[in-house]
């Protein structure tokens, strides 16, 4: 797995990621929801340089003028329900792309344990497409590998993207270790050393579902 760390260069994409971490600015649910998108788009972009591309042509008012185009056929998966505007970041730039979605949740038991169950789980064909896998936070990495699994039901990339803005040191590990390493890659905006026994990421942000939609209860 090839990792990149989006966030070890200076752009305004660490400004977008100060402002989701910010106690007091994260409190504005439309900002925290548009910080999320704007950091699809910077993902989307960067990860489009990684894309196949074709020579084409394209005829403006005064002549044809050459260009390049992204052949690859993509298909964005994201984990309910934090990932939702992250994903809509993702399509605002690859406009073209087909969607999954699939809803992970965490199952406590006893001292803080818990299972990922998987429910809901929409995706077309992924045979020989590029999966762009998107959750927000990379906390163990359990919930995202077994993600990876049950889309794979759906056929076999010919590469693969993980997206994560914020991530744990311990989440990369777990990734790479459980990850095939050909063809995939792992995004992330910065890592984080620590993790709550409850394996939420320290400093992290909090919970970016209800902070993007509000208290489950
Ligand atoms: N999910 C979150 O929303 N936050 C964390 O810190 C870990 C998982």
């Amino acid at each position: 797995m090839i990792i990149t760390n989006l966030g070890d260069s200076n752009s305004v994409l660490n400004q977008f990621i100060a402002e989701i971490r910010d106690k007091d600015i994260q409190k504005n649910q439309m900002r925290f929801r548009r910080n999320l998108e704007r950091i699809g788009e910077i993902f989307a972009y960067e990860i489009s340089k990684k894309l196949n591309y074709r020579p084409a042509e394209v005829t403006t008012p005064l002549g044809i003028a050459g260009c390049s185009m992204p052949s690859d056929e993509i298909v964005l998966a994201t984990i309910l329900r934090a990932g939702l505007p992250l994903h809509n970041g993702f399509l605002n730039y690859f406009d073209h792309a087909q969607n999954a979605f699939i809803a992970a949740y965490r199952k406590y038991g006893k001292d803080n344990k818990f299972d990922i169950n998987l429910e809901y789980c929409t995706c077309p064909s992924i045979e020989g497409k590029v999966l762009i896998l998107i959750d927000t936070m990379l906390a163990t990495g359990a919930s995202l590998a077994l993600a990876y699994q049950k889309l794979l039901e759906n056929g076999t990339p010919e590469a693969v993207h993980l997206a994560c803005p914020i991530a744990s040191r311990d989440g990369v590990e777990y990734l790479s270790k459980n990850m095939p390493h050909r063809n995939v890659y792992l995004w992330v905006g910065a890592v984080d050393e620590e993790l709550t026994n409850k394996s939420y990421i320290v400093p992290g942000l909090g919970d970016a579902g209800d902070l993007a939609y509000g208290d489950k209860h």
